[in-house]
């Protein structure tokens, strides 16, 4: 893996230079990065929501249920158990066991590395949060309250694990890489679809005690991780203009994807912008203060 890892590092570092000159973020494909190295991206947002599933569901995460899988990283910040109704709660359960599946299958058929290190607080969740809306919420957004909550805060991550993996498949050169991404992308796909529909269900509610519903929160927060990954349009809200409905005859946007209902795609820059909060994949914050692991996101690092 080391000649495949220096070469992308010397692509990233030609890519990343054409971008300071140009002033634009990168949003083609990532290239000359091994396979090892694109699907180890997807990992970084695995751990992310294993922790946020499990410990949101239970009460604990990987190091209790297959503290193996954590490589001896260290544990995450802040997050807690989340105060859901009994539904919710069995499918976030559901939905952090299949990650540590994931987890696995990465890790034994790829190649994994240490758990890095997240930040799952509320106050991590609430920057977001006051960065989507524009202005800061009081209180302060805690994700952990209650289910409608939680479930604004799961609508920011599997999405973007969805968009990365239909963003790197067509990169990936084995067809170990090719199924194993297909495979994961499958369930990813789902466990966005399940939150989008529970959300939509209470589309209009106000979510208390903020002056705002649960669909307007689902458009500021796509409209945030568009912004952060500064690619334009591939994040929409449950409630959209018709332009953005299914063939152009609908408001209702239970799946977010293109004119012709295909899913968007995102490369692992415009992934890293976003769950880094900070609109720059080489600057680190958000969920993942001190960036992620592997060899693309280190890379970056470097070249910050
Ligand atoms: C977690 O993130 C929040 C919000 O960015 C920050 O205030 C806090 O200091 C972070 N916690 C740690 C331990 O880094
Ligand atoms: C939300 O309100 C709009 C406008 O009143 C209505 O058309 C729509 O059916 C409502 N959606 C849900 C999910 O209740
Ligand atoms: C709440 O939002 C509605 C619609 O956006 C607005 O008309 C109303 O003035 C707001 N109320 C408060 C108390 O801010
Ligand atoms: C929907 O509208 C967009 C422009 O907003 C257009 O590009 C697209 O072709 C339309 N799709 C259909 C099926 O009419």
């Amino acid at each position: 893996m080391a000649v495949p890892s220096l070469l992308a590092t010397a692509a990233f570092l030609l890519v990343l230079k054409a971008n300071m000159i140009m002033g634009a973020p990168y949003c083609g494909p990532v290239i000359l990065a091994s396979d090892f190295d694109l699907v180890q991206v997807a990992l970084n947002l695995e751990f992310l929501e294993a922790e946020f599933y499990l410990i949101g569901a239970n009460g604990e995460g990987l190091d209790t249920i297959a503290p193996n899988l954590a490589q001896g990283g260290p544990p995450p910040i802040g997050a807690r158990k989340a105060n859901l109704d009994d539904t919710a709660r069995r499918i976030i359960q559901e939905f952090g066991f299949e990650e540590v599946g994931h987890i696995r299958a990465i890790s034994s058929r790829i190649g994994g590395f240490p758990r890095p290190q997240l930040n799952l607080s509320s106050q991590s969740f609430a920057t977001m949060f006051d960065q989507a809306v524009g202005f800061p919420l009081v209180p302060p957004f805690d994700p952990y309250a209650n289910t409608i909550n939680y479930l604004l805060a799961s609508y920011l991550i599997p999405y973007v694990g969805l968009v990365g993996y239909v963003g790197t498949i067509p990169s990936l050169v084995t067809y170990n890489a090719r199924s194993l991404v297909a495979s994961l992308l499958g369930v990813e796909a789902g466990q966005d679809a399940v939150i989008r529909t529970l959300l939509y269900d209470r589309a209009n509610e106000t979510v208390l005690p903020y002056n705002l519903t649960v669909a307007e929160f689902t458009v500021q927060l796509s409209n945030l991780k568009n912004r952060l990954a500064g690619c334009g349009n591939k994040d929409e809200g449950l409630i959209v203009p018709p332009e953005l409905g299914a063939e152009n005859r609908t408001t209702s946007n239970i799946l977010s994807a293109n004119s012709d209902s295909l899913s968007y795609a995102r490369n692992a820059y415009e992934i890293f912008r976003i769950i880094y909060g900070t609109g720059n994949e080489h600057q680190p914050g958000g969920f993942l203060p001190r960036g992620g692991n592997g060899n693309i996101a280190k890379g970056l690092l470097i070249t910050a």
